[in-house]
């Protein structure tokens, strides 16, 4: 397909040979920069190669561009050896589109500013030996590219703070896939984009928040739509932010499998997962929900056994569902009443309706489960009572039996 800039790099380059003639040709830079010797010395004393590896230029996408079209200050010379380059090569100067992309991204900042790990096109890139990203072989190919991002965000002194976070994708399902050899798993620039890469907070970023769904999408379609069906879905849709999106449930280069013990989905930690928000009263206070599911769920049997181990046992999401969470009152959700018996009888076998007529996790007020109130406080009241009466037993009887040993003494 020959997009806009394609079409005018084309162009250009029918015209290469004519331009060509004036300039002096490669053979005349290899009688020097072919020399593996050839070396110069920089401002602290070492030597540096200034030899030229034509072979592998030749394999470069670049074969058939002369020397002194990326070393254009070079092209007028007539004497040699030449003076030095002023200026870096512009490799925008023929890929305006990519130069503007990059001059408006994050990484544009860095360009223009004096710190040395600036990733201008080379960074990434490279330069004399540049191959298509659809060349396994090259440096921008999906296999590849996560090294290169890798090679600055793991490194604290160029990415402060962050820098153990991004290094966590390596640990992912993703990274550990894409070691694998499976290439089809998310890398880097599927979820930031490689030109145009933005910070989080901007609305044009493909990992700011309302985005994420979109971009997670383009290869977990089902799940997405299935989570715009959901109430959570639903809600970001109208510009609820406090509504979670994929992230907030799986975390970002830290994603895992559900059946790893160390994924935010896994039985033993979707509670905590959940319970983030819907623990947090100032959150459930905005949206009038009840702050308690969180803390009343952990009192559940459920909760409780869930708490030490018992991973079968239901967690939030064995009830709710966890992409197409819905409220209670609407007629497709997991927990509306007539759901119910289906709900819990995936592992109760015979849940009936007696069986999940009870609140299921609410804190026992008086006012909506009596019942369980009454026979709760009764429980409470006949332990405690219990207790006391058990220590006072006990104090009775130590004291008794020193006494007795000082009577048997004392005869
Ligand atoms: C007569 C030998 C000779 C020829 C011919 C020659 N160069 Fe050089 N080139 C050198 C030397 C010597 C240096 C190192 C200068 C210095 O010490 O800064 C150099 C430096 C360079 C540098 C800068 C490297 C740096 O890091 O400073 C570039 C780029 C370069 N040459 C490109 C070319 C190109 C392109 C051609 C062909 C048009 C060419 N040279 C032809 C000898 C030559
Ligand atoms: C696609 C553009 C491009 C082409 C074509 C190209 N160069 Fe370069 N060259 C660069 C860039 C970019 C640098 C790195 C400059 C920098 O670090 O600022 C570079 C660096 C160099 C250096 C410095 C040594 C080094 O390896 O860093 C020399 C010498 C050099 N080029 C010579 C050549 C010669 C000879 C040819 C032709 C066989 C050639 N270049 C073709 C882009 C190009
Ligand atoms: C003199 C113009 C010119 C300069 C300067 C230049 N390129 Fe290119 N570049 C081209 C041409 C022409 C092609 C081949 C286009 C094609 O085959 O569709 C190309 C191809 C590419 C490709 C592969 C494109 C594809 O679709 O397969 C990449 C990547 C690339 N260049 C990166 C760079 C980088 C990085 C620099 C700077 C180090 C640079 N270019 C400097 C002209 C240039
Ligand atoms: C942060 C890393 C990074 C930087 C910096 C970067 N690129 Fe790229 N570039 C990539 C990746 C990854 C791809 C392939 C994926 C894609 O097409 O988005 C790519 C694709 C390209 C392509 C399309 C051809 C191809 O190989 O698919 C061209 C041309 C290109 N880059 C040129 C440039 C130029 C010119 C610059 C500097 C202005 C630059 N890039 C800066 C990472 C980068
Ligand atoms: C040459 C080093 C270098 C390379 C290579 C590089 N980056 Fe960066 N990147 C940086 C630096 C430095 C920043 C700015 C950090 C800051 O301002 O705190 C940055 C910023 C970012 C940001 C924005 C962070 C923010 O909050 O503003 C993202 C996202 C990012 N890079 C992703 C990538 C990806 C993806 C790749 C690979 C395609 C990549 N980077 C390659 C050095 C690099
Ligand atoms: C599955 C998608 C995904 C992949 C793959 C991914 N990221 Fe991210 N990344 C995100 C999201 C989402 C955020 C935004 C987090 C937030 O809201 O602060 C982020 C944030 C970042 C930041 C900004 C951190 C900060 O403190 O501002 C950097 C830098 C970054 N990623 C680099 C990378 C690099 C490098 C890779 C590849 C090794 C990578 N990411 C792979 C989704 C991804
Ligand atoms: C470039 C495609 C791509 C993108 C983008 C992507 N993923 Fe993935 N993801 C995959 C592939 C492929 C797998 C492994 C096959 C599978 O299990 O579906 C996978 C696996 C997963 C798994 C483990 C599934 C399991 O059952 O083991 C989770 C969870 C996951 N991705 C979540 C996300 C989230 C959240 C995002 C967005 C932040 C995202 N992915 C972005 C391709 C992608
Ligand atoms: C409210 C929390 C939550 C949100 C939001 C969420 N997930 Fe999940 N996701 C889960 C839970 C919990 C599981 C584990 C279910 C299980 O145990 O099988 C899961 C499982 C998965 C799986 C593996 C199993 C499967 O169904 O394929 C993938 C892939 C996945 N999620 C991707 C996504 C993507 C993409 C998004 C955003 C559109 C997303 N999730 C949003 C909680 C969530
Ligand atoms: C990032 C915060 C967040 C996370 C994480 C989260 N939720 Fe929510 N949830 C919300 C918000 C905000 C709403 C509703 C807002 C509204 O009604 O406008 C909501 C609504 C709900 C509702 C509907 C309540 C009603 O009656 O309207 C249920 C049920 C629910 N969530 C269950 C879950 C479950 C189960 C999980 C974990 C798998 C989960 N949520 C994870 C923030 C979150
Ligand atoms: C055993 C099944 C079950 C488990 C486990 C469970 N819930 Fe519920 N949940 C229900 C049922 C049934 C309802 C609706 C009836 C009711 O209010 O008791 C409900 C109601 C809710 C509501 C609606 C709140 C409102 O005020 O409208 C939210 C939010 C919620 N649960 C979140 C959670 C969270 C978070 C967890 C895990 C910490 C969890 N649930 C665990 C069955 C369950
Ligand atoms: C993911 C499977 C799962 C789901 C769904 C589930 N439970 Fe359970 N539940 C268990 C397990 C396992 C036990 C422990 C049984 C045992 O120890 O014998 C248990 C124990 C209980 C207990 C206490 C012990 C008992 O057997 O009386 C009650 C009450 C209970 N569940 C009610 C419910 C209700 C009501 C629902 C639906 C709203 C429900 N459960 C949904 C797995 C589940």
């Amino acid at each position: 397909m020959l997009t806009g800039s394609r079409t005018l790099l084309l162009l250009g380059w029918l015209f290469l040979p004519l331009m060509t003639s004036a300039q002096p040709p490669d053979s005349q830079c290899q009688e020097c920069h072919g020399q593996p010797q050839l070396a110069k010395t920089d401002s602290s004393g070492g030597k540096i190669s200034l030899f030229i590896d034509v072979e592998s230029h030749r394999q470069s996408v670049h074969a058939e561009i002369g020397c002194t079209f990326c070393h254009r200050e070079l092209a007028r010379v007539t004497q040699w050896p030449h003076p030095p380059e002023k200026n870096p090569v512009d490799c925008a100067s023929c890929h305006a589109l990519e130069g503007r992309e990059l001059a408006q991204s994050s990484h544009a900042e860095l360009v223009r500013s004096d710190r040395p790990a600036g990733p201008a096109c080379v960074a990434c890139h490279g330069y004399h030996g540049v191959k298509a990203s659809d060349d396994p072989t090259s440096r921008t190919h999906r296999r590849n590219i996560n090294a290169a991002c890798l090679s600055c965000h793991a490194d604290q002194e160029v990415h402060a703070g962050s820098g153990v976070i991004v290094k966590a994708y390596q640990k992912s399902v993703h990274g550990r896939m894409m070691q694998e050899g499976q290439t089809s798993v998310a890398e880097c620039v599927d979820c930031h984009g490689s030109h145009h890469i933005l910070p989080a907070d901007d609305p044009d970023s493909p990992v700011h928040k309302p985005q994420i769904p979109h971009t997670c999408g383009q290869c977990h379609a089902q799940v997405v739509e299935d989570y715009r069906t959901s109430i959570h879905g639903q809600e970001l849709a109208k510009g609820v932010t406090d509504s979670p999106v994929c992230t907030d449930c799986h975390g970002e280069h830290t994603i895992e499998a559900p059946d790893m013990a160390s994924s935010r989905v896994a039985p033993a930690n979707v509670p905590e997962t959940c319970g983030k928000c819907h623990g947090n009263v100032q959150l459930t206070d905005k949206y009038g929900l009840s702050a308690d599911r969180f803390a009343t769920y952990k009192d559940s049997y459920h909760g409780v056994a869930n708490h030490y181990g018992r991973t079968l046992v239901a967690n939030c999401a064995s009830c709710h569902g966890f992409h197409k969470v819905l409220p209670p009152s609407d007629p497709a959700s997991t927990i509306h009443p007539a759901n119910l018996a289906h709900t819990c009888g995936r592992c109760h076998p015979n849940a009936g309706e007696k069986f999940t007529e009870g609140k299921m996790h609410v804190a026992a007020t008086f006012e909506n489960s009596p019942g369980v109130f009454i026979v709760r406080q009764f429980y409470y009241i006949f332990i405690g009572g219990l207790m006391v009466i058990f220590v006072a037993y006990i104090v009775i009887e130590q004291t008794g039996s020193a006494r007795r040993r000082r009577e048997r003494k004392g005869r």
